[in-house]
């Protein structure tokens, strides 16, 4: 293993080469697919991707802002299972993927018990890496924009570091995302973990809480609410 030498980029192991057996039909489709916080608004949507596309997906979630309702059309299907999971504990499972999207999004929620976000942030990352590199699994971490704060520049490049505010009260989602995209690169350095880290923007959709403080649903609730409030209606 390389020794630290200051060089910050400088990778220590390589990423394992992955067996070819894991491009074989076989492989490809008994794959199984771990997804946190998958009773959430995202996670939901890639769970009916995940199981559109015919694979074997367990869901592990403890409900804080997510819902079974939102995967209804799935429970009792042969290839999905769901797990009542906080992330903040170690879970033991046998899978090929890990997508780790366990961390309440909207600010009313991760405000609401801050250290709790930065708990599901840092040690849920660090259990997640830790069953990645146990069972040679890929993982991916949904980061967020916010890990650029307060940004200087616009748009942003992913190699821009950002202007964060360590002690505000976003910080615990904020600095908590950038923590465990550290843990991610750290992991993949030094135990030479396959990762991915996709930087969410405002996301929105169907299964999205109307009232979960978040700006795009603001914007579209308050105009809903003003329209109503004129009795405002359309011409056909
Ligand atoms: N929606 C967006 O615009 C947006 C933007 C940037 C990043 N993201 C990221 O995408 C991911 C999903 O966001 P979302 O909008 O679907 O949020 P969401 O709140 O709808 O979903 C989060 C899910 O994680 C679960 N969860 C929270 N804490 C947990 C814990 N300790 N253990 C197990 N499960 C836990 C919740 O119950 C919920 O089902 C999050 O990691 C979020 O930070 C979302």
């Amino acid at each position: 293993m390389a020794q630290p030498n200051g060089d910050h980029n400088a990778a220590a192991k390589p990423p394992p080469t992955p067996s070819p057996l894991r491009f074989s039909k076989f492989f490809q489709s008994n794959m199984r697919i771990l997804v946190t916080g998958g009773a959430g608004f995202i996670g939901s949507h890639l769970v009916d991707k995940l199981m559109e596309n015919e694979k074997n997906v367990i869901v592990a979630d403890n409900y804080f802002t997510g819902s079974k309702d939102n995967l209804k059309k799935w429970i009792g299907h042969p290839r999905f299972e769901l797990i009542r999971h906080d992330v903040t504990e170690p879970l033991l499972v046998e899978v090929d993927q890990i997508y780790h999207l366990a961390c309440p999004a909207s600010p009313i929620f991760y405000k609401y018990n801050p250290v709790k976000t930065i708990k599901t942030n840092v040690i849920g990352t660090l259990n997640m890496l830790g069953l990645a590199k146990r069972v040679g699994a890929r993982i991916l971490l949904t980061s967020t924009s916010e890990v650029y704060g307060d940004p200087l520049i616009h748009p942003q490049e992913e190699s821009y570091w950002g202007n964060v505010n360590p002690i505000g009260v976003r910080s615990c989602y904020d600095e908590g995302k950038r923590v465990a995209e550290t843990l991610m690169f750290d992991y993949h350095r030094q135990h030479g973990i396959e990762i991915r880290i996709a930087r969410i923007f405002n996301t929105y959709g169907p299964r999205m809480n109307i009232d979960d403080g978040r700006v795009v649903s603001n914007f579209i609730a308050q105009a809903l609410r003003i329209n109503q409030w004129l009795d405002y209606t359309p011409l056909s």
